[in-house]
């Protein structure tokens, strides 16, 4: 560029950093907002898919073990609409089968495979042997063994508080599934829940 060509508007907002930050964070929320406002709005975002049912205690519970235990660091539950994902996992995700996850599990890491269609794919007693022991299963693995779930019993009493925090986030849980729930999970360990929970991924939409 010559010395003699005259400041543009655009040699302005490249000099300075202070103009610089201040339009991208007015292109960034204005293309934010367009992106993200109408997903508020749109059935298929907001609305259930037909047959959708909020997680059991058991599988509640086991769902927060699964937040507890990390395993979306590793694993997400989000099929992309692309043939390489549809043919490996199943049915791409649907935001409607999320409605009743606060928060999702989407995730954004792969070091395992996506889980949002595991539900049904192996046994009960399959997942137990995996859980406790991967490599017993899957020599190449290299995902971390959760022996501790096997022993550790449910506390009984933490359900019904659960379900209701779930409910004032708009989960359709009756007052009698609340009072049920702990009886629910008596006698239940750790691990039966994460396997009910495993067991439900998915299997909303055929
Ligand atoms: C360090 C990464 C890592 C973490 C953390 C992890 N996994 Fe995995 N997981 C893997 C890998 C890798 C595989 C593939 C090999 C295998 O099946 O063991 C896998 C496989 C699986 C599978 C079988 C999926 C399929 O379709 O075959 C399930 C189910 C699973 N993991 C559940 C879990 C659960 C539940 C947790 C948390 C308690 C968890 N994983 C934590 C890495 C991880």
């Amino acid at each position: 560029m010559s010395q003699d060509t005259a400041v543009t508007g655009h040699e302005r907002i490249e000099t300075s950093n202070l103009l610089m930050i201040v339009l991208i964070l007015l292109v960034v929320a204005v293309g934010g907002m367009v992106e993200i406002v109408p997903l508020f709005f749109q059935r298929s975002t907001t609305q259930p898919v037909e047959g959708l049912k909020p997680y059991d205690a058991l599988q509640l519970v086991g769902r927060d073990i699964y937040i507890r235990e990390g395993c979306y660091n590793c694993h997400s539950q989000m099929i992309r609409p692309l043939n390489a994902e549809t043919l490996r996992y199943g049915h791409y995700s649907m935001a409607g089968e999320f409605v009743y996850d606060h928060p999702f599990q989407w995730g954004s890491k792969r070091t395992g495979p996506d889980l949002h269609r595991v539900g049904g794919k192996y046994s009960d007693e399959w997942h137990r042997l995996h859980l406790e022991s991967p490599r017993d299963l899957v020599p190449e693995s290299n995902m971390p063994a959760y022996p501790w779930l096997t022993p550790a019993a449910i506390d009984a009493a933490s359900v019904p508080p659960r379900l209701t925090a779930m409910k004032r986030l708009g989960v359709p849980y009756t007052d009698a599934d609340i009072a049920a729930s702990a009886d629910a999970v008596k006698g239940k360990t750790e691990l039966d829940a994460l396997i009910a929970y495993l067991q439900s991924l998915g299997t909303h939409v055929k």
